[in-house]
């Protein structure tokens, strides 16, 4: 079998596999090709990936020779159609809003893995792309929020007079708002975080954050660590506690999201009025509506003083670990897929690859998207 490396879309400096990852791949006795240039924006050269085994091809010839391709960004419509069929692919699809590009994936033939779909359980951690660049999004967020604060984070005592800490308020508590509260604790802010499930009570209190609740939550056992829409009276309740805090806070980073639904709207446009000028918000969930009303995807703007960011490929600006972190991921879920001779092996008895497997034999296979 031979894998195939695809360069990422224009702006996005990640790759989804290192040369130590091409290594390991090899004695599992599977050739590599990687598209020309496709580590430059991680620091990584050509030469990198020709001595660690891979061979350096156009873009065109890696999608024709492969048998199976990967990619970080979703591969488009066009080039689904126009590689060949009876592909293997890997990468982030986010299928549950992209069906029309999984039929178009089934009618080709194709296998499709979407990364994106991995459950989280414990003997996936290993897997979890989605972790790992929330991750690195949630610690982009906050400096990105310092570089924008017209204000200090950490106190200082100075001969000039106290300077005071900033006040940064999190809301959505998963992986990227503990990275955020821990990156913010580790510049001296002083941090308060909001979340439905209060399982992560505790979590956020060990990271230094006070965490801040309304009662009455709806949580679900089996939803696998993800949050579940909430009643419209617990919503309102929510609503005013956000207002409450918001409005003393100097930042808010927002990352609250429910998985095939649209972003919880959380930050209303009332509340970013009433808060300071010169305050910041960091919308983490922009890509999906954004949990602040007024945020603009991948846009800085600034609405009455308030400065709303909202960047939706942070990982991209961390390009070297963040591609470290998904190549480590990617090859682990692999290793699923390839056996000792190097070819490809499907057993859909294991729940990783059943549950993150879209299309197979020109059919959509996924339980969630045939509904
Ligand atoms: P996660 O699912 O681990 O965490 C989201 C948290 O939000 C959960 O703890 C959940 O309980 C909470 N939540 C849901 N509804 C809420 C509500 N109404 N009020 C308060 N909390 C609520 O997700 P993860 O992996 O931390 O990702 C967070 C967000 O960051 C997602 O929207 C994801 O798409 C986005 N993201 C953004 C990146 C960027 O560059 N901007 C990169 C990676 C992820």
């Amino acid at each position: 079998m031979k894998i195939g490396i695809l360069k990422e879309i224009q702006g996005d400096k990640r790759v989804a596999l290192l040369p130590e990852n091409v290594v390991k791949l090899q004695q599992m006795n599977v050739a590599l090709a990687i598209e020309q240039g496709a580590g430059e924006g991680a620091f990584i050269s050509d030469q990198q990936y020709r001595e660690a085994g891979a061979e350096i091809q156009t873009g065109d010839q890696v999608m024709l020779e492969s048998d199976m391709l990967v990619r970080i960004h979703p591969f488009t419509g066009e080039e689904i159609s126009h590689m060949g069929s009876g592909k293997v692919l890997l990468s982030l699809f986010n299928p549950l809003t992209n069906k029309e590009l999984m039929q178009v994936a089934a009618e080709k033939g194709h296998t499709l893995f979407s990364l994106d779909m991995i459950p989280r359980i414990t003997r996936a951690q290993s897997m979890d792309v989605l972790s790992s660049m929330a991750t690195t999004a949630g610690y982009k967020a906050v400096l990105d929020a310092a570089n924008n604060l017209p204000s200090f984070f950490p106190m200082f005592m100075t001969a000039a007079g106290t300077i005071r800490p900033a006040k940064i308020l999190i809301l959505g508590a998963g992986v990227a708002g503990l990275q955020a509260i821990a990156t913010a604790r580790k510049l001296g802010g002083v941090v308060e975080a909001f979340d439905v499930r209060t399982a992560v009570k505790e979590e956020v209190q060990s990271l230094g954050g006070k965490f801040i609740e309304v009662e009455g939550a709806r949580e679900k056992q089996d939803s696998g660590g993800y949050a579940v829409e909430q009643t419209e009276e617990y919503k309102k309740k929510q609503q005013q506690l956000i207002h409450d805090h918001a409005v003393k806070s100097d930042v808010v980073i927002t990352t609250a999201q429910i998985p095939g639904k649209r972003a919880p709207v959380l930050l209303k446009k009332e509340t970013v009025e009433k808060m300071k000028a010169g305050s910041v918000v960091v919308d983490l969930a922009a890509s999906s509506g954004g949990n602040c009303e007024l945020t603009q995807d991948n846009q800085k703007l600034i609405h009455q003083g308030v400065i709303i960011v909202g960047n939706s490929n942070y990982p991209s600006d961390l390009p070297a670990d963040a591609s470290k972190m998904f190549g480590n991921n990617l090859l682990n879920f692999m290793k699923l897929l390839i056996d000792e001779q190097g070819a490809l092996v499907l057993n859909f008895d294991d729940e990783i690859v059943e549950k993150s497997c879209i299309t197979h034999d020109n059919q959509i296979v996924h339980e969630r998207l045939k509904e």
